[in-house]
């Protein structure tokens, strides 16, 4: 949801902020924009891709010292250049993520003091503010601010939502100033300067030395300073960290597209997440806080909330919590949870899944859950510095290295693995992983067995990746599609839900899952010959139960695309194709399925043409509501 980088060092700055918008522009791609400051303001500004904007500015060979950057996803006015950012007042330029809630009541005021509008968007509002800030004599200050830092401390008193900023004015040609609210930002220390960006991956190929601001922060960079203040006014020093993410993790590299390159990384992202089980025989709690064996020993029920694909890992693992630890665990989607009257119960235990650990709804359902007396709180995140992260009891951070494509992969695969973890935590914490077989626990070695399983994954996925070549012949036949449906049941009916979300998300088929046994309630007036029907047919215990429902599908034309087990005896037919996945793998099959389900929608969209790391309408990171 928009990418912001500034600079402030001693040569131009132009190439870094050009680098790190190519870097950032997975979080928005409508419109890139930038302003430098050299003798003046200079802004240039362009529509789609930064490689638009990077001629632009190569064209009018601007260049400077002090500089701002913006890769955008639209909210407030539609993709426009009138609406790139950065926005201007008089000689000020900002750059903003994040959303202005009150910003139609503070254009009225602004444009009641003689500000003109020339875009839609809520940022304008925040640029004409500072500027009313720094004139005074009026509403917003009595008197004029001293400077930009102090005008920049002042507006951000009247703006209400969430946000990220970066300032400059030509009159302080030697000062950029950030502020921090909700909205995730971070700067470099450098050897001639200094740095901020929305993500650490714009900062590695300038510095690893990095700040991460808190809420509420308002920071002033010079070339050689940092200067910070917290949301009270007060002065503060926030710790350098050593970013240990390298350049390559971020790169291209041999692969043509991020998705190809993190389905490919699989294997070695879960061998990463699961390093610490690593030939142990038991599990410890410790490896989701210390206070993990305290606080999942009381725990009486499970409540998930996430967003997206991250919700799905949550409904498999449902499955999972449910069957083997015999605690009640319910999933519920962030966006609705935190606005319907819920029921808190403080010996639940609420887990928080999200990849980038920034998604607006699903913090706000954190904070929502927090707010109603929940305590006993987990996050399963892949970026340990996130907003999400720092608000919860427990944590994991999943290894799954930086994702980069918007069509969620190896996120998703290690976040099922970090709930499998889980799930045999409160097994045990339940008695469930204990010798008392009397009372329908599972026996002790059982604990050993699936560690043991857990650990084989990544040469597992390996295995499924090899399939690739046959899963692209099958996707040049959906390439003409307008519809397809998928099909599982018990813990793959999220696995398909996974599937379909991976092939409307990056190649615009429309995709529907249902559970198989819903089929007759009413999908099945869809099918027909033009309806490709995928369907995930692990060798379990509902195996026959599908097979008749793959029955209902022929019977009506359909033609069925089957990834089934090695060992379930089923076969290509008239009709029928079947896929035979390299092992079957019980429990933990929905991670081996899904890797099947993401190659195929990757080559749906290939044979399409589509842009498969940059959606149309999407951003990666959605931080705002
Ligand atoms: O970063 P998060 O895991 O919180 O993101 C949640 C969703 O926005 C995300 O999974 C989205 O659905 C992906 N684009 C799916 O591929």
């Amino acid at each position: 949801m928009c990418g912001i980088v500034g600079a402030i060092n001693s040569g131009s700055c132009v190439d870094f902020l050009i680098q790190g918008l190519k870097t950032l522009e997975y979080r928005g791609y409508d419109s890139a924009g930038l302003a430098v400051l050299n003798g003046g303001l200079h802004r240039s500004r362009a529509m789609g891709r930064v490689a638009g904007l990077e001629d632009k500015v190569a064209e009018k060979g601007i260049a400077g010292s002090v500089g701002i950057a913006h890769t955008r996803w639209a909210t407030h006015g539609a993709p426009a250049e009138h609406n790139a950012h950065p926005h201007v007042s008089e000689g000020l330029a900002v750059v903003h993520n994040g959303i202005i809630e009150n910003y139609e009541s503070l254009r009225v005021q602004l444009e009641a003091l003689g500000y003109t509008f020339t875009s839609d968007t809520d940022t304008e509002t925040i640029a004409h503010l500072i500027q009313a800030c720094l004139a005074g004599g009026n509403a917003f200050a009595d008197q004029p601010a001293q400077d930009l830092f102090a005008a920049v401390r002042r507006a951000v008193d009247y703006l209400e939502g969430a946000y990220a900023l970066a300032v400059v004015h030509e009159s302080e040609p030697d000062c950029l100033v950030v502020v921090r609210e909700g909205s995730p930002l971070m700067l470099g220390i450098g050897e001639n300067g200094h740095y901020a960006a929305s993500d650490a991956s714009a900062l590695v190929a300038m510095t690893r030395r990095m700040v991460y601001l808190e809420n509420g922060d308002v920071g002033r960079l010079t070339r050689d300073s940092i200067e910070l203040v917290d949301g009270q006014g007060n002065a503060v020093e926030r710790d350098v960290t050593l970013s240990s993410l390298s350049a390559d993790a971020v790169e291209l590299g041999e692969y043509r597209h991020f998705m190809q390159k993190e389905i490919a990384e699989q294997p070695q992202a879960l061998g990463n997440t699961l390093e610490m089980i690593a030939g142990a025989n038991r599990l410890h709690p410790g490896i989701f806080g210390a206070d993990a064996e305290t606080v999942l020993a009381e725990v009486d029920s499970v409540l998930i909330l996430a967003c997206g694909t991250s919700s799905y890992a949550g409904m498999t693992a449902k499955y999972w919590i449910e069957q083997l630890s015999g605690l009640p665990c319910n999933v519920e989607l962030a966006s609705e949870y935190r606005y319907r009257t819920s029921v808190p119960n403080s010996k639940q235990l609420v887990v928080v899944i999200s990849q980038s650990g920034e998604t607006a709804d699903t913090l706000a359902a954190l904070q929502h859950a927090k707010s109603l007396g929940h305590t006993r709180t987990l996050a399963i995140c892949n970026v340990p510095e996130s907003a999400i992260v720092r608000e919860t009891a427990l944590r994991f951070i999943t290894r799954a290295g930086p994702e980069i494509g918007v069509a969620s992969t190896k996120a998703f695969t290690t976040q099922l693995s970090a709930l499998f973890l889980l799930t045999l935590l409160l097994a045990k914490a339940n008695g469930m992983l204990s010798a008392d077989t009397e009372n329908g626990s599972i026996e002790a070695d059982r604990e050993q067995d699936l560690l043991a399983e857990l650990r084989h994954l990544p040469v597992a996925v390996e295995r499924v990746l090899a399939l690739e070549p046959q899963i692209a012949e099958w996707a040049q036949e959906f390439a003409h599609k307008h519809h397809a449906l998928f099909l599982g049941r018990g813990r793959h009916y999220p696995i398909a839900q996974e599937g379909a979300l991976k092939l409307k998300e990056i190649s615009y088929i429309h995709a529907e899952a249902y559970p198989a046994g819903e089929l007759k309630h009413g999908p099945l007036a869809l099918v027909d010959a033009e309806m490709p029907v995928v369907v995930v047919a692990p060798n379990d215990e509902l195996l026959e139960k599908l097979k008749a429902n793959m029955q209902e599908v022929s019977a009506r034309g359909g033609q069925l695309y089957v990834f089934a087990d090695g060992d379930s005896r089923m076969n290509s037919s008239d009709g029928v194709k079947v896929l035979h996945m390299p092992e079957h793998y019980g429990l933990l099959s929905p991670v081996l399925h899904v890797v099947a389900l993401q190659l195929l929608a990757y080559h749906v969209a290939l044979a399409k043409g589509t842009d498969v790391d940059k959606p149309r309408n999407l951003a990666k990171s959605v931080t705002v509501e």
